[in-house]
């Protein structure tokens, strides 16, 4: 199946590793030209080098979501460099914990508004597009109880409505707004290593509940979110597409 993503132009935000890199590289494949950011300015190098590699257009900076200002000069520039926008996948989350009040401001501001600015600065530009997509990143931690109560959870959850509620607003413009929400996902450098590594029990306890006996790979995200952001899913809008494994054992009617 042809996806329709040649020559189409995506931001996507925090793209240097894992599934945000993973997503670029997919898209980069498809012949989607990439701007992209992350806060460390030898791997948003590294990445932009590397998805030129792949023969699209790549351009790339040092940008922190949480700094609105420049997030959303980021994203009207990006979109001017790159000639128009048809997807923005804002991927950048502060991740989980429970270290108190300080992880719902970090998640308020990395996870929610690091989402709402990026979609509101991309929207004039997605408008243009023939075929605009939105594709948020959010977890199953939004759609079942997972570890604790956590600023992480609630938040992502929160972001699934707004998902909805967004794609409602501006199907008239044309745009698709949907969400993916991933299982556990294993890479070497993230998270999961890391709980693995420190946290054992943890660890265990959780591929247990994984039904295929492992954990999923950026690579079957970045894929769901590809085929999300692509023509190919033109009726598919307001969705949360969780993409798990059978991790979650909830039945979605
Ligand atoms: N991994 C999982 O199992 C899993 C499961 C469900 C959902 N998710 C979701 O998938 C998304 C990606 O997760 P991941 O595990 O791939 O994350 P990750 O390995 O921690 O990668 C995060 C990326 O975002 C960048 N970044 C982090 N904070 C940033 C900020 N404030 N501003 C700009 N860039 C920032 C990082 O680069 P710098 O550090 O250089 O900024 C890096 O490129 C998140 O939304 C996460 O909630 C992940």
């Amino acid at each position: 199946m042809d996806l329709g993503l040649k020559g189409r132009k995506a931001i996507v935000t925090g793209a240097t590793r894992g599934i945000g890199r993973r997503i670029v590289e997919q898209l980069a494949d498809e012949g989607v030209d990439i701007a992209l950011c992350a806060r460390k300015a030898e791997e948003v190098k590294e990445t932009v080098a590397a998805l030129e590699a792949r023969g699209v257009k790549a351009i790339g900076e040092v940008v922190d979501v949480k700094d609105g200002p420049s997030y959303t000069a980021w994203i009207r520039q990006s979109a001017e460099a790159l000639g128009g926008l048809d997807i923005f996948v804002p991927n950048v989350s502060a991740g989980g914990g429970m270290d108190g009040e300080q992880n719902w401001w970090n998640n308020f501001e990395v996870d929610v508004l690091g989402t709402v600015r990026g979609c509101e600065a991309a929207t004039p530009f997605l408008e243009k597009s023939d075929a605009p997509a939105i594709v948020v990143i959010a977890t199953t931690g939004a759609v079942e109880t997972f570890m604790g109560p956590m600023a992480y959870n609630a938040l992502k959850g929160g972001l699934v409505v707004y998902t909805k509620q967004l794609s409602q607003f501006v199907a008239p413009k044309g745009i698709r707004v949907n969400a993916v929400s991933p299982g556990p996902i294993y890479f070497a450098g993230g998270a999961w290593e890391m709980i693995e590594k420190h946290m054992p029990q943890v660890y265990e306890g959780t591929l247990a509940q994984c039904p295929m006996g492992r954990m999923g790979t950026p690579e079957e995200i970045a894929r769901t979110v590809a085929f999300l952001a692509s023509p190919a899913a033109s009726l598919i809008t307001g969705v949360n597409l969780v993409a798990d494994g059978g991790f979650t054992k909830r039945v979605q009617l």
